[in-house]
C-alpha cells in the first residue's frame, strides 16, 4: 500500500510536469503576459479570472482566491485526497511514482488493517444472526440498505471476542491497546473495549477505517457514546464523519450540511439529504474546514436545537467562515435534533428549513439579541454594542447592508450604529511598513503603497479607485494606477506580473521595493476604504484651511457680505464632512 510522503516522490512528480499542460487539459487556456488564463472551474464566472504561472507553477484564481500547484488543482478539481491525486497524476503521464515506505508508514498500514479486520467483524456480528444491535437500529427506524451503506456493527456482550479474533489473525495487544479496541483489566487480561454497543465505523476521505463510534444500547450509566481514542491513524480533528460517503454528493449539491451526530448523518442520509457530514463528538476545527473546502465553499451548520448546539453552532460559524468557507446556520423546529426531525418532515420538510438558513451573520445578530427586549432602550444599546462586535469584522459592504437593516429595526440612525462599530477599542490592524530609503523619484507614501497593495491583492477593488482617483498623488503612484484602470478595462483581472510587464525594470524594482513590508493580513478592502477616507479627511482639512484664510482676508479687505456668507456656510459643510470621516472639528 502507498502513504504519503513528503519525499522526493512528490518534487519528482512535480517536476515532470507542466501546470499549464495538466490543467489545460480541462481548462481552455490562453496566453496573457507571462501567463495562462481561463474561466475559473471553481466559481461561476464570465470573465476569466484563473491564472496559471509557467514560471511559478501554480494557479490562482482572483475571482475565488483558489490556488495551490499542479497537485493541488487535481485533489480539488477531481475531489482527490493528496494519493490519489499523485497516483491519478502518474498513471495518466506515464510517471512512474514511487513513494518510500518508511517504517512510520508501515505501521500505520497495519494499524488501517487491524481496523477493518474489526469494522468487518462488528458489520457480520450486526447482520449474520440476530442480535441486540440489529433491533435497536430497526428500532430508531434504520433501513438495511443504510445499515451496509454505512457498515454499521455490533460489538456483543461478551468481555473478549473481538480480542480473540483479531489474535486469531496474528495481531499484537500493542497495537489492540493503541487503537482502544482493547485493554488491559486490572488482573492483567485483556479485554474488548466495546461491548453490547452499536458501532458507527469511521472512515477516512481516503476509504481507511481509523476509528469508531460506538452507542450504548440499553439505558445505563455508561457513556451513551464511546469514541476510539486519538492515536497514529485517528486525529478527531482532522476529519468529519461520513465525508468518505457523502463527499461527492457534497461537491454536486454545492454545500454541505454539517449536523452533530452519527445518527443525524445516517438518518439524514436514508431520508434522501446525502451532502451531509457530522464532526466526531467535538467543537468544529479549522483542518475541518480546510477539508470541508476540498469539496464545496458553502457550509450548512445544523445542529441540535439545544443551547449546546446554538452554541457550538456560533463557534462553529468562527471557525469556518475565515477559512473562506461561506456559512448558513438553522435548527430544527420540531423535536431535538436533525434524525428525529427527518423522521417526522421527510427530506421535504428539512430541505425547506435548510432552504430558509439564516447567513452567518444574521445567525449571530439573532442570537445577541436573545434574552434582551429591545423595546427598552438600555437593552436596545447593549443589543447595539453586541450587534457592533459582530459587525466590525466584516467586509465594508457586508456592514453597509446589515447597518442599513438594523438600523431600521431598531429605530436607530446608521450613523449611531456606525459610531458604535468605530469606537476606537476594535478597528482593523494598521498595516505595519518598513522604513525604506531608497531614490527618489520612484517613491510611494504609505497611503499610496497600501492602495496598490490592495488592489494587487484583489483587482475588483480597482472600481472603489476609480470614483476617487485623486487619491494618487505622486508621479509613480499615477502611473501605477492608470495602469490599473488599463489593466481592468481590458482584462478585468491582474496581477504584479501584469504590472510588471508594462513597468521598466527600474520600475519594476522600485515596485517591489515600496510594497516591501505592507502587510495586509487579508484585510485589503478595509485597507483600501481607510486610506480613500484618510486622504478625504486631509483633502478636506486643505480646504478648510483655505477658507478660514480667506475669511481672514475678506474681513481685512471690503469683499462683501454675500462672500462672507457663501464662505461661512462652505466652512460649515466641510467641518459636517470631516465629521463624517472620523475627523475631530
Ligand atoms: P442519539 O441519541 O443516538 O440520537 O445520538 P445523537 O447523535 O443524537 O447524540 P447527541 O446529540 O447526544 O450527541 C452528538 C454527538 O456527540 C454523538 O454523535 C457523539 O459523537 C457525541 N457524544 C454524545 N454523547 C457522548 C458521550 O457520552 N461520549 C462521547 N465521547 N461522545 C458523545
Ligand atoms: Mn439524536
Amino acid at each position: 500500500m502507498v502513504q504519503r510522503t513528503s519525499g522526493s516522490g512528490v518534487e519528482d512528480l512535480k517536476s515532470q510536469l507542466n501546470i499549464v499542460d495538466v490543467i489545460g487539459r480541462v481548462v481552455p487556456l490562453k496566453r496573457a503576459g507571462s501567463n495562462y488564463k481561463g474561466v475559473c472551474p471553481f466559481h461561476n464566472e464570465k470573465t476569466p479570472s484563473f491564472v496559471v504561472s509557467d514560471q511559478k507553477q501554480i494557479y490562482t484564481c482572483f475571482g475565488c482566491g483558489a490556488s495551490g500547484d499542479v497537485i493541488g488543482f487535481t485533489m480539488k478539481y477531481y475531489n482527490l485526497d493528496f494519493m490519489e491525486a499523485c497516483e491519478k497524476l502518474g498513471r495518466e503521464n506515464g510517471i512512474e511514482v514511487n513513494f518510500a515506505k518508511s517504517d512510520n508508514n508501515k505501521d500505520k498500514a497495519r494499524l488501517y488493517e487491524i481496523n477493518r479486520e474489526a469494522a468487518r467483524f462488528f458489520y457480520k456480528a450486526l447482520t449474520e444472526k440476530a442480535n441486540p444491535g440489529y433491533t435497536y437500529m430497526k428500532k430508531r427506524g434504520m433501513e438495511d440498505a443504510i445499515l451496509k451503506k454505512f457498515g454499521i456493527g455490533y460489538a456483543d456482550r461478551e468481555w473478549d471476542s473481538l480480542y480473540k479474533h483479531l489474535k486469531s489473525k496474528g495481531y499484537e495487544d500493542k497495537d489492540l491497546i493503541d487503537l482502544g479496541l482493547a485493554s488491559r483489566g486490572k488482573d492483567g487480561k485483556i479485554y474488548d473495549k466495546f461491548r453490547h454497543r452499536v458501532i458507527f465505523p469511521i472512515i477516512n476521505t481516503s476509504g481507511k477505517v481509523i476509528g469508531f463510534g460506538g452507542r450504548r444500547i440499553d439505558d445505563n450509566d455508561n457513556p451513551k457514546y464511546l469514541n476510539s481514542p486519538e492515536n497514529a491513524i485517528f486525529q478527531k480533528k482532522n476529519n468529519l464523519y461520513a465525508l468518505n460517503t457523502t463527499k461527492q454528493e457534497i461537491g454536486r449539491e454545492g454545500n454541505a450540511i454539517l449536523v452533530e451526530g452519527y445518527m443525524d448523518v445516517i438518518s439524514l442520509y436514508q431520508h434522501g439529504v446525502k451532502n451531509v457530514a457530522a464532526s466526531l463528538g467535538t467543537a468544529l476545527t479549522e483542518n475541518q474546514a480546510r477539508l470541508l473546502k476540498r469539496y464545496t465553499g458553502n457550509v450548512i451548520l445544523c445542529y441540535d436545537a439545544d443551547n449546546a448546539g446554538i452554541n457550538a453552532a456560533l463557534r462553529g460559524v468562527d471557525i469556518l467562515v475565515p477559512q473562506g468557507l461561506k456559512v448558513k446556520v438553522f435548527h430544527v423546529t420540531d423535536g431535538k435534533d436533525p434524525d428525529e426531525y427527518a423522521k417526522t418532515h421527510g427530506k421535504e420538510g428539512f430541505m425547506k428549513l435548510a432552504k430558509d438558513a439564516s447567513p452567518a451573520v444574521q445567525y449571530k445578530l439573532d442570537s445577541a439579541m436573545k434574552g434582551l427586549d429591545v423595546s427598552k432602550d438600555d437593552e436596545k444599546l447593549e443589543y447595539i454594542r453586541k450587534a457592533a462586535d459582530i459587525l466590525r469584522r466584516l467586509s465594508p459592504v457586508e456592514m453597509d447592508i446589515y447597518v442599513r437593516s438594523l438600523a431600521e429595526n431598531l429605530k436607530v440612525s446608521e450613523r449611531a450604529i456606525l459610531a458604535e462599530i468605530e469606537s476606537e477599542s476594535n478597528k482593523p490592524p494598521e498595516p505595519v511598513r518598513r522604513q525604506t530609503d531608497e531614490s527618489t523619484d520612484l517613491k510611494l507614501s504609505p497611503l499610496e503603497g497600501n492602495v496598490i497593495s490592495a488592489i494587487l491583492t484583489n483587482p475588483d477593488l480597482t472600481e472603489q479607485l476609480f470614483e476617487d482617483p485623486g487619491v494618487m498623488e505622486s508621479p509613480f503612484a499615477k502611473k501605477i494606477e492608470n495602469l490599473f484602470f488599463e489593466l481592468f478595462g481590458s482584462k478585468g483581472e491582474f496581477d504584479i506580473g501584469d504590472l510588471n510587464d508594462r513597468l521598466d525594470p527600474e520600475e519594476s524594482q522600485a515596485l517591489t521595493r515600496e510594497l516591501n513590508g505592507i502587510i495586509l493580513a487579508g484585510k485589503e478592502e478595509d485597507i483600501l476604504r481607510e486610506s480613500i477616507d484618510k486622504w478625504k479627511l486631509s483633502n478636506l482639512r486643505k480646504r478648510e484651511k483655505d477658507i478660514v484664510n480667506k475669511m481672514d482676508l475678506a474681513d481685512e479687505s471690503d469683499m462683501g457680505q454675500e462672500m462672507l456668507e457663501s464662505l461661512t456656510r462652505e466652512l460649515m459643510n466641510i467641518q459636517k464632512e470631516i465629521k463624517k470621516y472620523g475627523g475631530k472639528e
